[in-house]
């Protein structure tokens, strides 16, 4: 069945936006180098934080527009109170066919039996080092452990989780092939990510580890066997013989995947984010408090779509754009 998308989510380059990720929080158990900037960020009043119940009205809203597939991402989703039954709420729409979550995995052995029951389908769970001393170093608290217990429950559970490692040179990149090999014999996809310039996270090109030369280092034990991708697919997707699991890299620096994106962003304080790297934003909370009617929040989200770049600025340009700090745009 052909999928109906309304027209305010295609934008001038014709692609549709079917991925909705939704920040729950800017708040975070944890610290990470690459995401959180080291003085923080200052901590915003709830009453500027959507409601879980604007959250839900702003989902329903994008699913009866076309949108398949949310994400419920932060700062760290499970800090938020309430998070279950939102997940309850969204997984009872029958339009949307993923209800996903990013986690960095420390609140999962409390909370994900509840959030298995109330019909979350995907995890995304963020491991950079398995060494405990690596850990706090880089996540600035620790907790190795704790990530660790609850990869093993998400897979107990029957998920296939995917684990995300951000590659840093000189921190943990002498670690790839030690996650590598935590696929061998679990079902999880290890996921290499390519280190993102962000507001305050001291981004350079020399701490940066591209795709191709973790290809090569990693091909030069194993085989790769590249899996066909999906149409809106960000990784690229490997087998290796043998192995339960599979290997993905996301390329965002060296190889961007703008010209088959289909995500769309929801910040925690309300604000619809057409482009990752984009300062460009639109208020949906403002205007939902405004009274708009239905019709006015689809003529907004429609121009912010329309407003859309066909692509990212490059490496070079990136580091200079203004935006958020990660931890408030929401992995
Ligand atoms: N570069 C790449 N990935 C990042 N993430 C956060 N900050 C960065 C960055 N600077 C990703 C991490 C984490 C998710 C929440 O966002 O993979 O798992
Ligand atoms: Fe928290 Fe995730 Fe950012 Fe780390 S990357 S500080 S775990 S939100």
């Amino acid at each position: 069945m052909a999928m109906r998308v309304h027209p305010a989510l295609v934008d001038t380059f014709g692609r549709a936006h079917t991925y909705l990720r939704i920040a729950l929080t800017e708040r975070c158990n944890l610290r990470c180098v690459y995401c959180m900037p080291e003085e923080g960020v200052p901590q915003r009043p709830r009453e500027e934080l959507l409601t879980l119940e604007e959250i839900h009205e702003l989902a329903r809203l994008f699913v009866r527009l076309g949108v398949r597939k949310i994400r419920l991402t932060g700062g760290e989703p499970l800090v938020r109170r309430g998070v279950e039954e939102l997940v309850a709420r969204l997984r009872a729409m029958p339009e949307l066919e993923t209800l996903a979550m990013t986690t960095n995995g420390l609140l999962l052995a409390e909370k994900l039996p509840a959030l298995h029951r109330a019909g979350l389908d995907q995890l995304n769970i963020s491991l950079d080092s398995f060494d405990p001393v690596k850990f706090s170093l880089i996540a600035r608290r620790p907790g190795l452990e704790r990530v660790l217990e609850g990869i093993e429950l998400a897979i107990a559970l029957g998920y296939r989780p995917r684990i995300n490692c951000v590659v840093l040179r000189g921190i943990n990149d002498d670690e790839v092939l030690d996650f590598v090999a935590f696929a061998r014999t679990r079902p999880v996809e290890v996921r290499f990510i390519e280190y993102m310039p962000f507001e305050g996270n001291r981004w350079t090109t020399d701490r940066l580890v591209p795709y191709g030369e973790l290809l090569e280092r990693i091909g030069s034990v194993y085989r790769l066997e590249p899996l066909a991708g999906g149409p809106h697919d960000t990784a690229k997707r490997f087998r290796i013989p043998g192995f339960v699991g599979t290997i993905g890299f996301i390329t965002s620096m060296t190889e961007h995947f703008c010209s088959t994106c289909n995500r769309l962003r929801l910040t925690a304080d309300g604000h619809l984010k057409v482009c990752l790297f984009g300062p460009q934003e639109v208020s949906l909370r403002d205007a939902l408090r405004a009274g708009a009617s239905e019709e006015d929040l689809v003529a907004l989200i429609d121009a912010a779509v329309k407003r859309k770049k066909a692509h990212h600025a490059g490496m070079e340009v990136l580091p200079h754009i203004p935006n958020r700090p990660m931890i408030l745009i929401g992995g």
